[in-house]
């Protein structure tokens, strides 16, 4: 059963890219048609990330789809076993579509209470269309554990918040500019990456196929 998860914020910079890049690199491990979808296609950071990996098939992007619903359900058709769609936080109206058509939206968060003020607009959506989503921290100081347990603490009102969060490290950073997810060029990132994953199974398993 197809599985679209749309990783959407109403801020910019909350890490929405990074994180697709790594799900998708992580599904594609064990699932063999893995898609990724750039709604942000003004700034193109995933289309550069997948030009930049040698355009593999799988993931394999979408950039230029004309209606995304028809593509989407295009791709549920070809039977496609994970659909990542990265969104563009300016853009609420495309970002809804996607969620529409989602089995859940993942919401990535700095921990900042400017970050977790605008997420609003997005939980919105995802409540008044009924699609399950979870906050997840972005790069994460480990240093921080005070400003990182708060965090939890105001999303959690908010919503559900995934235990695992992507640290911050140089790696991340670095990976991605060079077509990998941290965890392909930095061993120490694979467990998060692995329990993120893990995570994002659970929450897609109970919600629709
Ligand atoms: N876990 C992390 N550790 C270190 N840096 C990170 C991490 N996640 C994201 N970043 C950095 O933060 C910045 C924003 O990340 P990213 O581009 O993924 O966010 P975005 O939400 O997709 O941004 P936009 O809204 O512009 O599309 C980038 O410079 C990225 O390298
Ligand atoms: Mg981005």
């Amino acid at each position: 059963m197809t599985k679209i998860i749309t990783i959407a914020s109403g801020k910019g910079g909350s890490g929405k890219t990074t994180l697709t890049v790594t799900l998708a690199a992580r599904a594609s491990k064990e699932a063999k048609r893995v898609a990724i979808i750039d709604l942000n296609n003004d700034q193109g950071n995933l289309s550069q990330w997948y030009l930049i990996r040698g355009e593999p098939e799988n993931p394999l992007l979408f950039d230029d789809f004309g209606d995304l619903e028809t593509l989407l359900s295009t791709l549920r058709r070809q039977r496609y076993d994970w659909i990542f769609v990265d969104c563009a936080p300016g853009d609420l109206d495309l970002t809804e579509s996607a969620i529409m058509a989602s089995n859940a939206a993942l919401l990535p968060v700095r921990a900042s209470a400017f970050d977790a003020w605008a997420t609003e607009a997005v939980t919105e959506i995802c409540r008044r269309r009924k699609i399950p989503f979870a906050f997840i921290l972005t790069a994460l100081d480990s240093k921080m554990k005070t400003l990182n347990a708060h965090a939890v603490k105001n999303l959690s009102v908010e919503g559900p918040v995934f235990r695992s969060g992507t640290s911050y490290k140089a790696s991340q950073i670095n990976a991605v500019v060079a077509g990998k997810a941290g965890f392909e060029a930095d061993k120490d990132l694979r467990p998060e990456a692995d329990a993120i994953f893990a995570e994002l199974k659970s929450l897609v398993g109970g919600a629709r196929g």
